[in-house]
């Protein structure tokens, strides 16, 4: 079944250890984000898995390729399960970082931000007549795989030709999940649990639809739930 990641989207380590303690043994693996690891360090790291949870560290690496790997070797030593990084960097950067990771670790490549649209996008890199994310993500995601990289950041709305792009074996990790009915909050392109399951993903980040719920705990067993019903939930 596709794995549950709730995002701990706050501040400082007190936060992230009552929100985890709040979730109970629902919870089996969260994400840690730059706020929360840049302010605490390995150290909210380290007490997080004290509690038996599985951590995503969502770090978006993106640097010259003997920076990143050493990062990647570091993060390795962390005892985490998945990294991001972004594919953007290149194929040197990519299979430095694949070459640096120890069995345990997956590296996850972040293709295309979502927050830029194509303007965005051309501007930055220097095409004025635009260019496309949803060309571009699946292509940044084939040289990731080409590298040796282990799976993708995409949103439900994209995963399933990424899916195609990439094959089978690699991990789909989608952000912007809703329930039926709920907040989109800030995303726009969000997808329920099942439909993100059905495109192809193999984890799903859960944010706010689960942290801000009146019972998180209540939240993260309807997600999970969901997902053991859905077609495709079995991998
Ligand atoms: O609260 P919400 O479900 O929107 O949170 C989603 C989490 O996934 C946040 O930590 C956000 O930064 C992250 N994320 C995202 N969209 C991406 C990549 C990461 O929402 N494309």
């Amino acid at each position: 079944m596709a794995d549950i990641i709730v995002a701990l989207d706050v501040p400082d380590a007190p936060e992230a250890l009552r929100l985890v303690d709040r979730l109970g043994p629902e919870l089996d693996f969260v994400k840690v984000g730059l706020e929360l690891f840049t302010r605490e360090g390995p150290d909210v790291v380290r007490r997080i898995q004290e509690r038996g949870v599985r951590i995503f560290l969502d770090l978006k690496l993106h640097d010259i390729p003997n920076t990143v790997a050493a990062a990647v070797r570091s993060a390795s030593g962390l005892g985490v399960e998945l990294l991001t990084l972004h594919a953007s960097g290149g194929r040197r950067m990519l299979e430095a970082a694949a070459g640096a990771r120890d069995g345990s670790l997956a590296l996850l490549a972040v293709t295309v931000l979502t927050s830029l649209d194509s303007d965005g996008l051309g501007e930055a890199w220097g095409r004025p007549e635009g260019a496309n994310p949803s060309d571009e993500a699946p292509r940044l995601a084939g040289l990731a795989m080409e590298c040796g990289i282990d799976g993708v950041v995409a949103s439900a709305w994209e995963a399933g030709s990424i899916r195609r792009q990439i094959g089978s074996a690699a991990s789909i990790v989608t952000p912007g999940i809703r329930l039926e009915g709920g907040a989109a909050h800030d995303q726009r392109r969000v997808a329920t649990p099942s439909r993100a399951v059905q495109e192809g993903a193999t984890h799903l980040v859960l944010g706010r639809a689960v942290t801000a719920a009146e019972d998180p705990q209540v939240a993260l067993a309807a997600v999970r739930s969901e997902i053991a019903g859905a077609v495709g939930g079995v991998r």
